[in-house]
């Protein structure tokens, strides 16, 4: 079988090595892939939101399956022009990754099915956004407040204020922070408190199958301080959702989702992320994500045993749940390793050393993010987040032993990583 995996990041370095192991590949290509991912897969220069040259080399080079990575062509449309062109694809269409794309959009969705969420109220505008706080709607002017940009705003459209003034300031600042498209609406949020789970399941419209619950380290600094990034590392442990507590999620979250999306006309057929928080009355849900999250799927996918083509076919054919899908007993870990500078103003260019003596050792496997090749064929950051070393063993210490002594053996310039992934 012929592969089309979307997308350059270590994210899609993951689907690629996945894919790779495969038995039924006969060709791997990326559109448009990093450094790491050309040993593995033929990288396209095409730009993931290129949707009708992506379709043409679909066509051309008789690909036979098209793995979507991040979240912008799927909002597109990616998926709907395929389909209507014939050529298998997974991911969500463009009215599921509505889910995704529009975060009003995916609450009005959360209420309509009764699914558990933090209150919440839409602006038009940020006159109206402070007009609802100073009606106290979320409580006086000392209590916290979430601010969110309506639309995609990779990661920086959220801001969790303690108070009603840092909420003003947020609001005002919206605009300038995410481009007036992302920030047109404005959703207000009751702030909720407790532990955060991100936990990610294949769907094929009416079935589901879950994979390992994980867990997300947002922030630059130790002990979760500094500025947010797109994510310094990922567990994946039973023990961070537990059976009972998983049981609840499926009736009360993903049961009423995927029913709700099937009545409203958008079946959710792809990967389907849920952003959990666990607040002393039960799981709420923050927020959904319709494809894969960076780096939790450097830290789930090297624990999948299915051969992920065959996954693939059943979202596609609807038949996740006669296929049987087994994940490497036990825990494991990415840490991500970053430029100097990030996530301000990431340096670039930096010689990487190191990569091949941490590669050989047991149960590592690193994923390339913002890499490419310098003048002499040498490996050169070339991105914020640049390396996701990822571990697998029998339980999450190990696991965690095992990334950083891999980590221990790669070095650049600058290079910086949280020495408290999993703690
Ligand atoms: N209602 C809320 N209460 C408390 N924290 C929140 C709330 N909504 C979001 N957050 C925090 O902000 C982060 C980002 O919000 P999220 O809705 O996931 O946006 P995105 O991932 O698109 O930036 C969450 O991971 C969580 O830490
Ligand atoms: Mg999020």
């Amino acid at each position: 079988m012929k592969v089309l995996v979307i997308g350059s990041g270590g994210r899609e370095h993951a689907i690629c090595a996945s894919f790779r192991k495969s038995e039924k590949i006969t060709g791997l290509y990326c559109a448009d892939g990093n450094a790491g991912i050309a040993e593995i897969a033929e990288c396209v220069p095409i730009k993931p939101d290129n949707i009708a040259e992506l379709a043409k080399f679909a066509e051309e080079n008789s690909i036979d399956l098209t793995f979507v990575g991040g979240e912008t062509p799927l909002a597109l449309g990616i998926v709907d022009e395929f389909e209507k062109r014939g050529l298998k694809i997974v991911g969500v269409s463009g009215q599921a990754a509505r889910l995704e794309a529009s975060k009003s959009f995916a609450k009005d969705f959360m209420v309509r099915h009764f699914i558990p969420t933090a209150h919440y109220k839409t602006a038009e505008s940020p006159s109206e956004a402070i007009e609802i706080l100073e009606s106290g709607e979320f409580g006086d002017a000392e209590n916290p407040v979430v601010v969110k940009a309506d639309g995609l705003a990779a990661g920086k459209g959220v801001v969790v204020a303690q108070n009603r003034r840092e909420a003003v300031a947020a609001i005002n600042e919206l605009k300038n922070l995410v481009g007036e498209t992302a920030a047109g609406k404005i959703v207000l949020e009751e702030c909720l408190f407790g532990k955060e789970v991100s936990l990610l399941l294949f769907a094929d419209g009416k079935n589901f199958a879950l994979m390992p619950p994980t867990r997300d380290h947002k922030r630059i600094g130790e002990g979760d301080t500094g500025a947010n990034t797109g994510g310094m590392g990922t567990i994946t442990d039973s023990a961070i959702l537990g059976a009972k507590e998983t049981a609840k999620v499926v009736e009360e979250i993903i049961v009423p989702t995927l029913e709700g999306a099937e009545k409203d006309g958008f079946p959710i057929r792809g990967i389907l992320f849920l952003g959990l928080m666990m607040t002393k009355t039960g799981a709420k849900l923050i927020e959904y994500n319709v494809r894969f999250g960076d780096p939790e799927t450097q830290a789930i996918l090297i624990r999948l045993k299915t051969d992920l083509i065959d996954i693939c076919e059943a979202i596609i054919s609807g038949s996740l749940e006669n296929t049987k899908i087994e994940w490497r007993e036990g825990s494991s870990a990415c840490v991500v390793l970053a430029s100097k500078g990030y996530p301000q103003k990431a340096q670039t260019g930096d010689v990487i050393s190191g990569l091949s003596e941490a590669e050989k050792l047991e149960g590592i496997e690193i994923f390339h993010a913002g890499t490419s090749r310098g003048e002499n064929g040498e490996i050169v950051t070339s991105g914020g987040r640049v390396l996701g070393v990822s571990a697998t063993a029998g339980n999450l210490q190990e696991a965690l032993n095992k990334a950083y002594q891999a980590v221990e053996k790669i070095s650049w310039n600058g290079m910086q990583y949280r020495r408290d992934i999993g703690k």
